[in-house]
């Protein structure tokens, strides 16, 4: 169970699916993201009556999708299951869950959008839209694999885990999703229907961040993992810095009267912060820089964006000068200094410490 501020679940949840496993043999694994409400400590402190319940509190470390990771990594159990702890998602039906795996299910997948299965009281109206369209791109990515492949209950084989823990991307939000656009052919996934319950206690971590990744998780699914999810969100981001840059410079030259020249230089470097703060709290949010990292990753974004402005300007004039055309010239130039700035940053500003 992956969590981040459930203080108030915890308890109710564990105790449920204790019952619900009866004489089941189960380890619960919380793998928490260090938060504020104290999670970990109400964990550890059932731990004195559940012997089979523990904790993994990560530190500095942020993602639904890696802390699902690690957590079936931790535990030792041939079959695993992940869960929210928030108990919109219905224990009783683990029992029936683990006995296709018994019967030869690779993958079994808690489905809100097939049989007897809803998404009862648990999202409101836009978010059950949001969820549905979501669906409908994820299985033109992997095939109608599953009629509910953004689901985040789910219970795999071991080996399974083990094959798929390597390859996910750790920042999403929709492992599931993941693991599904990965699978080997003739893997059996089969699926059990649940209705989605309203939140017990606390609030959803879901919000415009976690969508956005999505996105960018899609287009990589669907280029099958060439093109990183993570340098499309980057070359977006330098798209919004071209609408920042033309703004800035409107205003120098028009408001303020600054010299061409002067509002060139200015506007580039409006549009380099822009850019950097975005990708600081979009691209790179699992390594969001704070106080001096944050002053010195902006310098070291203005120098990596100035040598890929050299590069970008040097491919293009090769380009131009075999083939005189500006568009295709341009382009080049563009993709060149975006791929540089991605790479170097990605090394050099976001380093991982
Ligand atoms: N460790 C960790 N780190 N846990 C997290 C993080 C994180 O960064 N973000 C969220 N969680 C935990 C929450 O504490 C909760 O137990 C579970 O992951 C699901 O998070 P919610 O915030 O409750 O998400 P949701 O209800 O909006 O979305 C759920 O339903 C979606 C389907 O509509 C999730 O199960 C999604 O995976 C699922 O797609
Ligand atoms: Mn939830």
């Amino acid at each position: 169970m992956p969590t981040f501020n459930e203080a108030g679940n915890i308890p109710v949840i564990v105790e449920r699916i204790v019952a619900a496993l009866g004489k089941t043999p189960c380890e619960i694994v919380v793998v928490d993201d260090d938060s504020a409400d104290g999670t970990a400590d109400v964990t550890r402190k059932l731990g004195e009556d559940y012997l089979n319940l523990r904790c993994i509190r990560r530190v500095g470390r942020r993602g639904l999708s890696g802390a699902c990771v690690e957590g079936m990594m931790a535990a030792s159990a041939p079959v695993v299951a992940v869960m929210d702890a928030d108990l919109q998602h219905d224990e009783t039906i683990l029992p029936e869950m683990l006995n296709e795996i018994r019967t030869g299910a690779d993958i079994v997948v808690a489905t809100r959008y097939s049989g007897d299965g809803s998404t009862g009281d648990g999202l409101s109206s836009t978010r059950e839209w949001g969820s549905k369209l979501a669906t409908n791109l994820a299985n033109r990515v992997t095939g109608e694999l599953s009629s509910d492949p953004m689901s985040g209950f789910f219970m795999l084989r071991r080996d399974v885990a083990d094959q798929v823990a390597g390859k996910v991307t750790h920042q999403g939000f929709k492992i599931l999703f993941d693991i599904l656009s990965r699978v080997e052919p003739g893997t059996e996934i089969r699926e059990v229907p649940f209705t989605f319950r309203e939140r017990h206690s606390g609030e959803s971590k879901l919000d415009a961040l976690v969508t956005v990744q999505f996105l960018g998780l899609l287009v990589s699914r669907l280029t099958g993992g060439l093109v990183p999810g993570q340098f499309l969100l980057f070359a977006l981001v330098g798209f919004t810095g071209l609408f920042v840059h033309m703004a800035a410079l409107f205003a120098l030259t028009g408001i303020l009267g600054v010299g061409f020249t002067y509002a060139q230089v200015g506007a580039t470097l409006i549009a380099m912060t822009s850019n950097f703060v975005i990708n600081n709290n979009l691209t790179f949010a699992h390594r969001k820089l704070k106080g001096t990292r944050w002053l010195l990753g902006l310098l070291s974004f203005y120098a990596v964006c100035s040598l890929g402005a050299i590069a970008n300007v040097s491919v293009a004039s090769h380009i131009y000068s075999w083939q005189t055309s500006i568009g295709l010239a341009g382009f080049a130039g563009a993709l060149m200094s975006s791929v540089f700035n991605y790479s170097v940053t990605k090394l050099v500003t976001w380093r991982d410490v």
